[in-house]
């Protein structure tokens, strides 16, 4: 990582859990690219949280390095930040033991993340389910990190990551740093293109419902044009019109206009006219992504060169931290 001592340190991480969709990457991936302007930037591969719900092995590892892949197609440069996957720096599980000794049983008890999850996933309610914000907290703390750029479903978690640093750093003074929610300024909301009263999610079983970033042009182009809109005509903004103000913001977002600058492009012309241009617009933003992440996933070894540079710098940065933590609360250490 080329490490800037004048800029703060951001920490995040995605799971390796399939394609991420159209929402994904404008409320966040794409994000991430302009992040390394501001900030020595950190992106993880957090294939151990993906672990707290079944996976299929094979198709885990191959989502693993599909999201290495993505992460570089999408702008993230492994000389500029530091990019690695979690389960190839240990540090992470081991602090993450340690930090549970320091959490409440009833913290955890609260996380809304886990209520869901044990309903969605009530055939498996396992321990790592309940233990995942403590992994995601050591792997915060690891890196000193100043702002975790997060969505609002993270925000709670990150709330413990907080609560658990403070605690710590009170029993032990000057251990950890303790990090800062950033939401990023114009972070999209993207709304399901059948039910734009609900988010976009991969996780929807209707597949019309969401863009995912590695659809090709006619596929982008024909879920647009089966988007839900209401009985109006008008392109405008306006209450009670979900779908086409999800449309709008998803316009501007793709083509950086805002919405009285859409508005006027397309007064006079009819939904069919305007659903095209999204969908065009998005195809057009997604096509040279989908370019570099097919090129890139025939180069494996270009990948585990990345992912091999990325944990030997990760294990480095982090067990400074880890050794600091060991020494203060009493593990005997040996030269
Ligand atoms: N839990 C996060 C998610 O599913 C992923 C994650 C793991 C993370 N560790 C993190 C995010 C640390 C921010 C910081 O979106």
């Amino acid at each position: 990582m080329e490490e800037n001592i004048l800029k703060k340190i951001s920490f995040s991480a995605i799971q390796p859990s399939g394609t991420p969709t159209l929402g994904n990457y404008l409320g966040a991936l794409k994000n991430w690219a302009a992040l390394q302007e501001e900030f020595n930037c950190i992106y993880a591969i957090a294939d151990l949280h993906a672990l707290t719900v079944r996976q299929e092995p094979a198709e885990l590892r191959k989502r693993t390095l599909a999201a290495i892949s993505l992460a570089i197609a999408c702008g993230i440069d492994p000389s500029r930040s530091l990019l690695f996957v979690q389960s190839h720096v240990h540090t992470h599980a081991e602090l993450a033991w340690i930090l549970n000794c320091w959490t409440p049983f009833g913290e955890l008890s609260r996380m809304t993340q886990f209520k869901d999850k044990s309903q969605s996933h009530a055939d498996n309610v396992n321990a790592g389910l309940f233990d995942y914000p403590v992994l995601m907290a050591a792997d915060i703390l690891l890196y000193n990190a100043d702002v975790v750029p997060i969505g609002n479903d993270q925000k709670q978690h990150l709330e413990l990551a907080r609560n658990i640093a403070v605690r710590f750093n009170g029993i032990f003074p000057d251990v950890f740093r303790v990090p800062e929610p950033y939401m990023p300024k114009q972070g999209a909301r993207v709304m399901s293109l059948q039910d734009p009263a609900k988010k976009m999610s991969k996780s929807d079983p209707n597949p019309n419902s969401y863009v995912s970033m590695l659809d090709d042009r006619d596929t982008i182009v024909r879920k647009f044009k089966r988007a839900v809109t209401d009985s109006g005509a008008e392109v405008r903004r306006g209450e009670g019109k979900d779908g086409i103000n999800n449309l709008i913001d998803i316009y501007c977002a793709a083509c950086g206009k805002t919405p009285d600058e859409v508005e006027r492009e397309f007064a006079g012309k009819g939904y069919g006219d305007f659903k095209l241009a999204v969908g065009e617009a998005v195809a057009d933003v997604l096509a040279p992504i989908k370019a570099e992440f097919d090129r890139l996933m025939g180069d494996k070894a270009y990948l585990e060169k990345v992912c091999a540079d990325g944990a030997d710098a990760a294990l480095g940065v982090s067990s400074r931290t880890l050794r600091k933590v060991y020494k203060k609360v009493g593990l005997l250490q040996i030269k």
